[in-house]
């Protein structure tokens, strides 16, 4: 069992909708960039025996630097356009260091922790090829119309929101990427999507309610004060 790690970082952050701020993988949460706090995490695990591989975009040089000061063996690559892209880049990279599996995760997503990192990987030593940690859904969901005049309710049993760090066995995630970008399937919001249309059995195992995505403008204020306020 020899995981490497790709933490994808390119994406320019458009939904937070404050670009003179730049991109919010970086900016401060608690004191220190987001991505920060996400590496700290693999950095305290200290699992991934392939190594890590961070994507960034090209014009973030600095920002990383400056973000992740003792960068301890990480490895740096450029992203693409989209997500699917990033993550491709990254795999590519980690493919040199002969990982037997890899944990692909949203650098934005700063509030996981060892427990989970140790779960995904239970999931792939039990002899899964794709682990998604997930939690179901508690909210009741609807669809809308454009004009926002509701046309259904979901129902949401069985319904799960996907998070990240999902896990691979290498060689197939990697084949699955490379043939989706071939056939030109380049809309894929998660690796696990890319999975299950490359046919491989994704099994969920439990998320944590803590690990959002920070996407919008207030996610990150809202970061900043959970670990900042004081403890009750
Ligand atoms: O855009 P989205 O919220 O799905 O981004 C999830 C993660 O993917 C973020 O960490 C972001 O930096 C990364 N990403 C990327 N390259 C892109 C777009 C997003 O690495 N072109």
């Amino acid at each position: 069992f020899n995981p490497g790690v790709v933490i994808v970082a390119a994406g320019r952050g458009e939904r937070a909708s404050a670009p003179e701020e730049g991109p919010k993988q970086y900016r401060p949460i608690g004191g220190r960039p987001v991505i920060a706090h996400t590496l700290s995490v693999f950095a305290e695990w200290g699992g991934a025996t392939a190594g890590v591989v961070a994507v960034i975009h090209p014009d973030d040089e600095a920002l990383f630097a400056a973000a992740v000061p003792e960068n301890a063996g990480i490895r740096i690559v450029h992203g693409g356009t989209t997500r699917q892209q990033s993550v491709l880049n990254g795999l590519e990279a980690l493919a040199e260091r002969n990982p037997s599996h890899v944990l692909i995760h949203d650098a934005v997503r700063p509030f996981f922790d060892v427990a989970l990192l140790e779960r995904v990987c239970d999931g792939l030593r039990a002899g899964s090829d794709a682990i998604l940690p997930a939690i179901a859904v508690a909210d009741t969901l609807k669809k809308a119309d454009t004009d926002h005049i509701v046309t259904e309710t979901v129902a949401r049993s069985g319904l799960f929101a996907a998070q990240t760090p999902q896990a691979f066995a290498f060689a197939p995630i990697l084949a699955a990427h490379r043939s989706a970008a071939a056939s030109g399937h380049a809309d894929f919001t998660d690796d696990a999507g890319i999975a299950e249309w490359a046919g491989i059995p994704v099994k969920l195992v439990d998320g944590l309610a803590d690990n959002v995505k920070l996407t919008y403008r207030r996610d990150i204020a809202m970061a900043d004060e959970k670990l900042t306020r004081p403890a009750l």
